[in-house]
């Protein structure tokens, strides 16, 4: 099955290059390195260091005795999407692409304008290439359980029944994001769902949790072929922030009570669920969509849990509280459905703490890397 990348660079990316079974994929990738950019303009690095991608590609090669096939470009630019996509006639593309921040994109006007413009505009221009090239492709596109937000309702995969002035209907669930960047996944929900119906092109859209971890099962123990496990306030996501705090004995900055809940899962389970999408597709015309997720904890279950973790491992962990530099509720309700992913047989990990080791103890080597870094764990950006 041929496979197109979008964003293969990334954290996730680069993981699903790796965790596709090379039998039984031939994979293609599209990246501009903005991920790389973004981290040194917070002044920043990857915990764990990030060969080049000409080593990544002779690395996979190696592992898989397989090519693995590397374009650079920008996706908001649509004559070189569209010459690649004409070119890979991929089966199956993973959007990953887009700036994954809420508050690099939150940080001023210019940062917000760039970020929608830099997600919204690589979708529309990934819709028109497979309508025009592979209309038959599957797209999966990662959204985010952020563009839910908390309602004080359970919350469906995309779509729930209503009843109201007497009639019935399956409606769109009401997205109430949070960020500038949770909004330009919702835009694109929108964009991509009108595009099912109006050009019966087929999508999974897929909610997904905060990942963490970088032990993908993908590795094969070969450092080039590590994905990249960020620490700053922007492109850092929690638990791998707290993990790094850890290993260099700073406290864990927990944003204010500490009580907001959220949905998690590890890296590998990550995995494993865009697979077994990959090998589910959505009908022709269809607009399907998956909330993908473990466990649903609280920020300072998370906290308890690594520090727990830690003191398993001999080390000494705090937790400082700070006040919230986000806008959130902090007590709420929050009940999110996952059946669909289960329905085609994920079962969501349980060595949730088991995952947690693992990330320590892969971080203790590069504890001097991270500590050079210190200045940079307590947020800066407010809204
Ligand atoms: N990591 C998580 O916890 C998480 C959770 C929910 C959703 N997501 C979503 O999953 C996707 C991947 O997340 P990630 O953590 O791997 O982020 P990432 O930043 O590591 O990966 C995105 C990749 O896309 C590339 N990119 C961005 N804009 C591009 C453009 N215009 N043209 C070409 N390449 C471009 C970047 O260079 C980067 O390598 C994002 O859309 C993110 O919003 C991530």
């Amino acid at each position: 099955m041929r496979i197109l990348i979008l964003g293969m660079d990334g954290y996730l990316g680069w993981s699903l290059a790796n965790s596709l079974p090379g039998e039984k994929f031939s994979i293609y990738g599209i990246d501009n390195f903005y991920r790389r950019k973004w981290v040194k303009e917070m002044q920043s690095v990857s915990a764990v260091p990030v060969a080049s991608m000409e080593e990544r590609i002779k690395a996979y090669k190696k592992a898989n005795r397989k090519e693995i096939n590397f374009f650079k470009g920008n996706i908001t630019n649509y004559e070189f999407l569209n010459h690649v996509v004409k070119k890979v006639r991929p089966e199956v593309i993973v959007h990953f692409a887009q700036c994954p921040s809420a508050p690099y994109s939150m940080m001023n006007q210019k940062k917000c304008v760039w970020v929608q413009q830099n997600n919204i505009t690589g979708t529309l221009n990934l819709i028109h290439a497979v309508k025009e090239h592979v209309p038959g492709a599957h797209i999966i596109k990662l959204g985010t359980m952020g563009e839910y937000g908390t309602p004080n309702l359970d919350i469906p995969e995309g779509f729930f029944e209503v009843e109201y002035r007497g009639r019935k209907d399956r409606l769109p669930f009401p997205r109430q994001a949070n960020s500038w960047y949770h909004l330009s996944k919702v835009h694109d929900s929108n964009n991509l769902q009108f595009a099912c119906r109006n050009y019966g092109i087929r999508c999974t859209d897929i909610m997904q949790g905060i990942v963490f971890g970088f032990h993908s099962n993908a590795d094969k123990g070969t450092k080039e072929l590590n994905t990249r496990l960020d620490f700053d306030e922007a492109f850092g996501t929690i638990i791998n922030r707290f993990c790094c705090q850890a290993v260099i004995d700073y406290p864990l900055t927990s944003y204010g009570k500490g009580t907001q809940l959220r949905s998690f899962l590890p890296l590998s389970d990550s995995m494993k669920c865009f697979q077994l999408v990959i090998e589910n597709a959505a009908a022709s015309g269809e607009y399907r969509v998956v909330n993908q997720f473990a466990n649903v904890h609280s920020i300072n279950e998370l906290s308890r849990k690594v520090s727990a973790v830690c003191r398993q491992l001999g080390i000494a962990v705090k937790t400082k509280p700070i006040e919230n530099p986000r806008k959130e509720k902090e007590h709420h309700y929050y009940h999110p459905d996952n059946n669909n992913l289960k329905s085609i047989g994920y079962k969501p990990a349980t060595e949730f703490d088991e995952e947690i080791r693992k990330m320590i103890t892969g971080l203790l080597p590069f504890r001097k890397r991270i500590l050079k870094y210190k200045a940079i764990l307590n947020p800066t950006i407010h809204w």
